[in-house]
């Protein structure tokens, strides 16, 4: 199968010669052809070019773009779009002035969406996933990373692995899973943290290794959660089983955990609201990227992760949405883009860079997804009429895309 997509008025994020991320002053820059052509064969991209340059083709379908542009699906490396129920009951507790903190210290929070995962048939929980599955897709994303980490269980977490690996075989967008088994202490742990963790290595990881149902290991390095040692501990384990680092870190404390994320070759370090010279130090000369979770910051009312700092420094910055029913219940990318412009400082050319090929490198995808290059996956955001991609950014809460197509088929679910 071919298809062509003619007189596209901008092709965006083309990268000839193949990137892994790119970082500081370079994050500017976002290439892109004027007037071009994409040919995408067999659900990869084949061919792109100018106009002038267009060969003559036999395409099975053809596409034309006449005043749209089209960009690569974004890249979401950080959710938890597998959980049971919502939690808008402690939404209106914030409101009326609790700290998100005072919430899961009453038993809410995590512990909440345990309670009501615990609850859920493997069956049903695969149900309510897919919808918001769904759901992002049309929203522009073609590759997702899922977290465990609303079971804290043996049968709750591999519960949600499952039905990570369910849909990662029905639907065309790339997923990777990553366990997050440490995600919050559970209750009948409440005085054995050591145990739990305990627990996680030696009853959960060995299956996961067993069934393949992670990609990655991840904890929430916090303050009244787990510690930098906790963390050292889960990580080192975690690499036993072949699972690679991916933390939650540096929400609301910075207390090391940046550190020795770094020092287990972290893949990436997530949250980062707040950042020490130190934690931008530790960051510098690694290949460790790191995350911004901006939908959470604007959530909780929480500070957003210092962007326009970490570029200016040098640094590679990802954005990814965090979609879960406690501090995000949103999974768009198209928000975030929007948002890291307007509350980060980020330029578009930087947001686009930080949600495509930066957020399809903390996924370990760097080689699949995440720009327009030759032999990567034609995932694609065709747009509407706009008269620069500056537009998306600025007409925020908008959607400027007009068809996603994921493996080079467009997709539809109504
Ligand atoms: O990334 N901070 C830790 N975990 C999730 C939220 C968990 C929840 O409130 O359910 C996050 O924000
Ligand atoms: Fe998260």
């Amino acid at each position: 199968m071919k298809t062509l997509f003619k007189n596209i008025k901008e092709l965006i994020q083309v990268r000839t010669e193949p990137v892994s991320f790119i970082s500081g002053k370079e994050m500017k820059v976002l290439p892109t052809i004027k007037n071009a052509y994409l040919l995408v064969e067999n659900g990869l991209i084949s061919d792109f070019g100018t106009m002038e340059a267009c060969p003559e083709l036999k395409p099975d379908q053809v596409v034309d773009a006449t005043g749209k542009m089209i960009l690569p699906a974004w890249c979401d490396s950080h959710t938890h779009i597998v959980y049971a129920g919502n939690r808008e009951g402690e939404f209106v507790d914030r409101i009326n002035g609790l700290s998100y903190e005072e919430i899961a210290n009453r038993g809410g929070g995590i512990l909440n969406s345990a309670k009501k995962l615990q609850e859920t048939s493997e069956e049903e929980l695969y149900e309510q996933s897919k919808i918001r599955l769904e759901e992002i897709m049309q929203l522009g994303t073609g590759a997702v990373e899922i977290k465990s980490g609303y079971g804290l269980t043996v049968d709750a977490e591999l519960k949600m692995l499952r039905v990570i690996k369910r849909l990662n075989k029905n639907y065309p967008i790339s997923i990777k899973a990553t366990f997050l088994g440490a995600h919050a202490v559970p209750a009948n742990y409440k005085d054995n943290k050591q145990g739990y963790l305990q627990m996680l290595v030696e009853e959960i990881m060995p299956v996961i290794a067993k069934e393949r149902l992670a990609d990655y290991v991840d904890i929430f390095c916090e303050k009244g959660y787990f510690s930098v040692e906790d963390t050292a501990f889960i990580l080192k384990a975690g690499k036993r089983f072949g699972l690679i680092p991916k933390i939650h870190v540096n929400q609301f404390n910075s207390i090391g955990g940046v550190e020795v994320g770094v020092k287990y070759n972290a893949l990436s370090v997530d949250h980062l609201e707040v950042m020490t010279d130190q934690d931008m130090e530790v960051l510098k000369n690694s290949r460790t990227m790191p995350v911004a979770l901006p939908s959470c910051s604007y959530f909780l009312s929480i500070p957003y992760t210092p962007a326009r700092k970490m570029l200016d420094a040098g640094l590679p910055l990802a954005l990814a949405t965090d979609y879960n029913p406690g501090s995000t219940p949103s999974g768009n990318m198209n928000f975030m883009v929007a948002t890291a412009c307007i509350k980060m400082k980020m330029t578009p050319e930087e947001a686009i860079n930080a949600a495509t090929i930066n957020g399809a490198y903390a996924m370990g995808l760097e080689n699949e997804v995440g720009s327009i290059t030759v032999g990567k996956k034609a995932n694609l955001l065709l747009t509407k009429s706009i008269n620069s991609y500056g537009f998306i950014p600025y007409s925020f809460g908008v959607s400027q895309i007009e068809d996603v197509y994921l493996k080079g088929k467009k997709i539809d679910f109504i």
